[in-house]
């Protein structure tokens, strides 16, 4: 299964959000790849708490390959290379948990048939090795995000499942923005039209959505706030509620909600099962919606919203 992240603007969780889901599949059981194709800002070995990945490789990263000539993109397993002690030694049961680096001097470059031609290759190689690939995308309409597209759509890989999340945060600002990176100008359904009928219909129907950092106005952790401001906070989530359904980012296509977390606040981490216990720092909500994000993004029932997108319902 491929997983292609993505989001309209930066600075939206998209990063922080995968690895946590990349971190829980793998602890179900799952093999898992993450390949920073964030051209602009690799971070996920930052937040994998790899030392000499913290701003993507010197190396031979996935810029590198996709323009060079080298055979391989660098890998590194996320449990042997880890400085954070928790995330040293694979837990009974866990799958592989690899990470694809981006270059450290990377930066955004349209792609030809070339880069396309090695991303193919890249993405069926992996797609082979691995029960789930997660592809990290540079935010908006980005050249990372044609390139992949342009690869799904070859022959090559007509037969390889592969999803998109968008993911955004919970605020007036972002669901507009979530819709248009989908639905508007040069977005991602305009960009699918290039391909034929088949390919278009398998990516609208492949869109799931994941808003990050929520503030749930019935949690336990208002309890600061004023009786005016909770009122008005619900009043605010319910016309976002609104607001997200008429622009088909409602229920029907939402694959979760990852709560705000104070950990995730302060750190772009993996949140482990010791942060909610022994630690105690960050909620049990948040490592809950990273187990449900993991499950659900391999589930079959990925797709029950088809027909209803295709319909234009919601
Ligand atoms: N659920 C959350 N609660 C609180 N803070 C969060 C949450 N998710 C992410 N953050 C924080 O938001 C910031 C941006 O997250 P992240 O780097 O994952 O975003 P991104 O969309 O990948 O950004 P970029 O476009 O720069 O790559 C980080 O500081 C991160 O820790
Ligand atoms: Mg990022």
């Amino acid at each position: 299964m491929l997983l292609f992240a993505t989001s309209d603007k930066g600075g939206t969780g998209r990063s922080v959000s995968s690895c946590n889901l990349a971190y829980r599949r793998s602890l179900q059981g799952a093999n898992v790849c993450y390949v920073d194709f964030d051209f602009g800002s690799p971070t996920a070995g930052a937040i994998f708490d790899i030392e000499e990945l913290r701003h993507g490789t010197p190396g031979q990263g996935i810029h590198d390959y996709l323009q060079g000539a080298d055979s391989e993109a660098e890998r590194h397993s996320v449990w042997a290379e880890s400085d954070r002690p928790e995330l040293q030694a694979r837990p009974d049961g866990a799958g592989d948990l690899v990470l694809c680096p981006g270059d450290s001097d990377g930066s955004e470059f349209p792609g030809d048939e070339y880069t396309v031609d090695r991303c193919v290759n890249l993405l069926l190689e992996l797609s082979r090795e691995f029960d789930l690939v997660i592809v990290d995308l540079s935010a908006g309409r980005s050249h990372a995000t044609e390139m992949v597209m342009s690869a799904t759509a070859r022959p090559e890989l007509a037969n390889l499942p592969w999803r998109w999340i968008v993911y955004h945060r919970w605020t007036q600002q972002h669901v507009l923005a979530a819709h248009s990176l989908v639905y508007g100008e040069r977005g991602l359904v305009e960009t699918s039209k290039i391909f034929d009928q088949n390919f278009q219909r398998k990516f609208l129907a492949s869109i799931r959505y994941v808003r990050t950092a929520v503030v749930n106005p019935d949690g336990d952790d208002l309890e600061g706030l004023k009786p005016t401001q909770v009122s008005w906070l619900r009043k605010i989530d319910a016309d976002l509620h609104q607001m997200a359904a008429k622009r088909k980012l409602g229920r029907m296509n939402l694959l979760g909600s990852v709560p705000l977390d104070p950990v995730l606040q302060w750190r772009e981490q993996i949140i482990t099962d010791d942060d909610t216990g022994n630690l105690d720092i960050a909620n049990l909500a948040t490592a809950k919606a990273f187990v449900d994000l993991a499950v659900k993004s391999s589930e079959e029932l990925f797709a029950p919203g088809l027909e209803a997108i295709a319909r234009g319902i919601e």
